[in-house]
Formats: structure tokens, C-alpha cells, sequence
């Protein structure tokens, strides 16, 4: 009895460990960490060849266009934060922009209701997209090899197929009705895929090509153009040719705070991310949380209050700054934060009926994704794209391989009527022609005693914040390892709906009846996961541990 003990004790050992691995991948020059193994592959060897950060960034992000559908994408956007390893830092915004045609009241009907599905579904949903035009900025920018060189491998990736894993089955088969509904004719993502199949791609393959060969004009002015604008129109969408001709990504100054010995660059507006992350943070930052202990009432209380307060401004202050003048200074400001925390008590919740109005209903998801990079030559980069939900707007171009994003839906609709993540805009983040829809996206980068620390960010629309900040503190204050702090449980607070969002079984029944207690509504029902963090650390000794969220297929890969 005594050794059958032992046994299981040993196995359950052995399999607690295999679940959860103290540390991720170690290596000592450079690593990628993204959503799927072939793009991690991919990244690395361009590495490997002798390329930089940014020509391996060009490799990923279409790799993940084609072995990672649900959220790699040429039909999206996204952002980039870089630190060079001079310490110079930037940050590129590829953010999709609402087209010409596009109007305030555009998903309303002759009441002023909101029309369902319009602004997420379908043609209508589209915003011109941005990440052919991003990369290709940046490789124009940085890069050191030669396009076909980086791009190659992606075209035969696509040639070749990619293998179906469990998790992508799943998503596929929940998914198909959507693909069937929107789009005129079946497609090849509505087949009925199972786990080990191969999907090979190759009209996607021809236009990866034809971009390669002719640059990011292809799809913005070429042929590529032509053919995305009399689709999306054929559709009953109202991108042009002149939307598409007429888009520029745009190099952004990143939002910096320091927390305690850290310096913390994250992305700047048209993402809320850099701002309502430094808010948090620095709200919190004069409360011992190592004390408090990781994941204690405590620290959820304060951080929960504190992102409350945040994502009130979020709603209420955020826009595109090409459009809207974002007091950012001042909302990160010390004596605006503490002002903003000095209703808190440890005694009891501030409802958010306190603070403002509203009524919600959220589609959860975890949609988006994000990789990092950090190079044999001490560069780092931490990228965020989407397609908004997963595949975007099911709408899917046969003839060129790729699906169209719903990115419309970040804008705010109308005034106080949330969007699919139950976020509530104002006229900060109203439509208008050629504005960009507020995010959440949250590329970061940490420095400690001004030298690279961390590169990390999470899919997860409005909990990417949340879940970044988490995972910081994680290694920060509460001494995990990358791969621990990446896989650790989390909880949001977006102030509507006035609750805190927790991933399931993951925290304990004393902890949920003491915020009970204190007047928190908890929901462990809406959210099975919050966000999938990649993330890079650099270790004492200068070797990068790879943090790869278990909650994906997610994989680090390096060298
Ligand atoms: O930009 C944003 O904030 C959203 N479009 C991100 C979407 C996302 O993370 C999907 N996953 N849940």
C-alpha cells in the first residue's frame, strides 16, 4: 500500500511538473515566443541566418498569417514596441483605419439602435487593413535581409501545410457556421478539419509572392489592391481602392513609467493599452503586493480598484490622437492617480455605479496574438496583431488565402453601447473616415537598471491590459519565473460590468468569500481563460528564459 502511495504520489509529481514547468525554454542568444511552433521556427532561423529582430519579425507575423488563421492575419493589424540594443526605443502603429466612407452613425439603424452584426460580421465589419504596410515599414526601417530570403519559408510553409492541432480543430468546428453565414461560397476554413489534417494554402502562398516580388504596394496599389477592394465591395462592404492606396502605418512615441526600479515602454494611443497599464501600476505601486502575497484578497482588491478606476478613463478619455487630444501626461500623473485611488478601502468594493453608468453583455474570446523576439545582437520587439475576433469577420477571400478583420467593432458604435468586449466608448472613440479604432493591445518591453528586462504582451481584447500587468508583477514582485508568471491564474476588472472577472477553479474558496464579503461580485463562468502572455526574460546571467502560455499552442523556439 505504502509503495502504491509512493507510486502515485511519484506520478502525480511527475505530471504536475509536466503541466506546469518552473521554467520555459532556456537559451543564451536569442529566442521567438509565439502563438504556434511553426512561427517560433520560422523567426529562428531567420535569426539564425544572421538576421535582426525586425527581419525575423517580417517572418513571424506572416507565418502566423498562415499557420495561425484564427488571429495571424494579412487582412489586420497591429502594434510593435522595439528596444534596440543601444536602448534607443519606438513603437509602430499598423492599426487598421475606418474608411472614407465610413460614418458616425453607420451601424445604427433609422432609430439610432445599434443594427447586431453589422460592425462584427461581414464586409461591413472591415477596417482597411494595416499589417502588410507595418511590416514591410519596418523591415524598410531595420531589416538587413533581403525579402525573399525572409519571406521564402513563410510560401512554402504555406505550399506545404500546416498540421491541425486539437486546439485549432476545435476552433475551426465552432467557428464554420460563421464561415458559412458570411461568406457567398463555402471555403476552405469550413471544411471539416480535424486535428492532424494539413492545410495547404496555396492561393495564400500566390499572394505572398506577388508581395514579396512587388513590396507592400502589391496590396495596397497593385493587382492585390484591385482584387481586395471588388471583393469587399462584391460583399456589400465600402472599402476602395483609394482606402487601400491612401493607408500609412505610423512610427508612435511609446507610453514610458517607471514602477519601483522598473521602466515600463508600452504602446501609445490609438492603444489604451501603454496608458491604462501605466495607470494600474502606478496606482498600486506605494502597496507592499510581495507582502500582500500573490493573488491574495489584498492584491486583487487593489489591483481590481485600481483597474476599475483606468478603464472608467479608458471609456471616457481614449481615442485616436490623430483624431482626439488624449490628456495622457495627466492620466498618468501622480497627483491625478492618487487622487483617483483616495476613495479606496481595504474594508469595501467602490461599485462602479459610483464612478459611472451602464449596461453590459460580453462575447469572451482570446483572439488576437502576440509574439516576441529578442535577437543574438540584444534587440528586442514585442508585437501584438489581430484580426479583432477570431478570423475576423469570417469573411474569407478564396482567391487570395486570407481572412478580412472586424476591427469596426473597437469603435464605439453609440455612446454607452458596449462592443464585443463589453467596453463602453464615447466620442473620443466615435467613427469618422480614416480614424483608427481604439485598442487594448499591449506590446511591452521592461528595462531594469536601464537594461532589457522583458519583452511580453497577450491576446484577449480588453483583459490584455490587465493580463500584461499581471504577468509584470508576477516576475517583479512575486519572483516567478518567466514560464510561472506567464501560466499563473488570472482576474480583471474593467469597471462595466461592475465585477471581477476570474478564470475558473483557479482561485480559492476563501479568497472569493472574503471579496464577497467586501462587496465584490465575482464571475468565474465568463471567461475560461484570460489572455495567452508570450514573453522573453532576460535572466541574471544574461541567458532569455521563454515564457509560452500553456493556455495556447503557444511555443518558444531559440538559439
Ligand atoms: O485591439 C483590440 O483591443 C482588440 N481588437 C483585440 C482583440 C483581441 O484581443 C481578441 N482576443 N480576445
Amino acid at each position: 500500500m505504502k509503495k502504491l502511495i509512493t507510486l502515485l504520489l511519484f506520478i502525480a509529481f511527475i505530471s504536475c511538473k509536466k503541466e506546469a514547468p518552473k521554467h520555459g525554454l532556456i537559451t543564451k542568444n536569442a529566442m521567438v515566443v509565439s502563438a504556434r511552433v511553426e512561427a517560433s521556427n520560422i523567426g529562428k532561423q531567420i535569426l539564425q541566418q544572421g538576421g535582426n529582430v525586425f527581419d525575423a519579425m517580417l517572418a513571424t507575423d506572416l507565418a502566423l498569417a498562415v499557420a495561425y488563421p484564427y488571429a495571424g492575419n494579412l487582412g489586420g493589424g497591429g502594434f510593435m514596441i522595439y528596444r534596440l540594443n543601444n536602448g534607443d526605443i519606438g513603437a509602430i502603429d499598423y492599426r487598421e483605419k475606418a474608411p472614407l466612407a465610413a460614418t458616425k452613425n453607420m451601424y445604427l439603424d433609422s432609430i439610432g439602435n445599434v443594427i447586431p452584426d453589422m460592425s462584427t460580421r461581414g464586409a461591413m465589419a472591415v477596417g482597411v487593413p494595416g499589417t502588410i504596410a507595418g511590416i514591410f515599414e519596418v523591415h524598410k526601417r531595420f531589416g538587413t535581409l533581403p525579402l525573399e530570403k525572409i519571406m521564402q519559408p513563410v510560401i512554402d510553409l504555406a505550399r506545404k501545410g500546416i498540421i491541425v492541432t486539437k486546439k485549432q480543430e476545435d476552433r475551426l468546428l465552432e467557428k464554420r457556421p460563421d464561415f458559412l453565414n458570411t461568406n457567398k461560397d463555402t471555403i476552405l476554413f469550413a471544411k471539416d478539419w480535424k486535428e492532424n489534417n494539413i492545410i495547404v494554402q496555396n492561393n495564400l502562398a500566390n499572394t505572398l509572392t506577388a508581395i514579396m516580388q512587388n513590396g507592400s504596394d502589391e496590396f495596397y496599389k497593385g493587382e492585390t489592391a484591385k482584387k481586395i477592394a471588388k471583393f469587399i465591395q462584391a460583399n456589400g462592404g465600402i472599402i476602395t481602392e483609394n482606402d487601400l492606396a491612401n493607408y500609412k502605418p505610423k512610427w508612435r512615441t511609446p507610453i514610458t513609467f517607471n514602477y519601483d526600479d522598473l521602466r515600463v515602454i508600452s504602446m501609445s494611443p490609438p492603444s489604451s493599452g501603454g496608458i491604462a497599464m501605466a495607470q494600474v501600476l502606478k496606482s498600486v505601486e506605494n502597496y507592499d503586493l510581495n507582502t500582500f502575497g500573490h493573488n491574495s484578497v489584498k492584491t486583487i482588491q487593489v489591483l481590481a480598484e485600481a483597474e476599475r478606476r483606468a478603464y472608467a478613463d479608458r471609456s471616457y478619455y481614449l481615442g485616436d490622437p490623430d483624431f482626439v487630444n488624449v490628456p495622457q501626461n495627466k492620466l498618468i500623473s501622480d497627483a491625478y492617480l492618487s487622487k483617483r485611488m483616495s476613495d479606496f478601502s481595504f474594508e469595501k468594493a467602490t461599485p462602479s455605479t459610483a464612478i459611472s453608468h451602464g449596461t453590459v453583455a460580453i462575447v469572451e474570446s482570446d483572439e488576437t496574438t502576440h509574439y516576441s523576439i529578442v535577437d543574438q545582437f540584444g534587440n528586442a520587439i514585442a508585437v501584438t496583431t489581430t484580426l479583432n475576433s477570431g478570423y475576423g469577420s469570417k469573411l474569407y477571400s478564396e482567391e487570395l488565402g486570407f481572412f478580412f478583420n472586424n476591427e469596426m467593432d473597437d469603435f464605439s458604435s453609440k455612446p454607452g453601447v458596449p462592443n464585443v468586449y463589453g467596453l463602453i466608448g464615447a466620442e473620443a472613440n466615435a467613427i469618422l473616415p480614416e480614424k483608427r479604432m481604439l485598442s487594448s493591445m499591449t506590446p511591452t518591453i521592461v528595462e531594469k537598471d536601464g537594461k532589457l528586462l522583458m519583452s511580453l504582451g497577450t491576446p484577449g481584447g480588453s483583459t490584455i491590459i490587465t493580463s500584461v500587468l499581471q504577468t509584470i508583477l508576477n516576475v517583479h514582485e512575486f519572483d516567478m519565473t518567466m514560464q510561472e508568471a506567464v501560466n499563473a491564474p488570472r482576474f480583471h476588472h474593467q469597471w462595466l460590468p461592475d465585477e471581477i472577472r476570474m478564470e475558473p477553479n483557479r482561485f480559492s474558496k476563501e479568497t472569493i468569500k472574503a471579496l464577497k464579503q467586501k462587496g465584490y461580485i465575482i464571475n468565474e463562468e465568463r471567461s475560461p481563460v484570460i489572455g495567452i502572455v508570450d514573453g522573453i526574460l532576460v535572466l541574471p546571467d544574461g541567458k532569455l528564459e521563454g515564457g509560452a502560455d500553456t493556455r495556447g499552442d503557444d511555443t518558444a523556439a531559440g538559439f
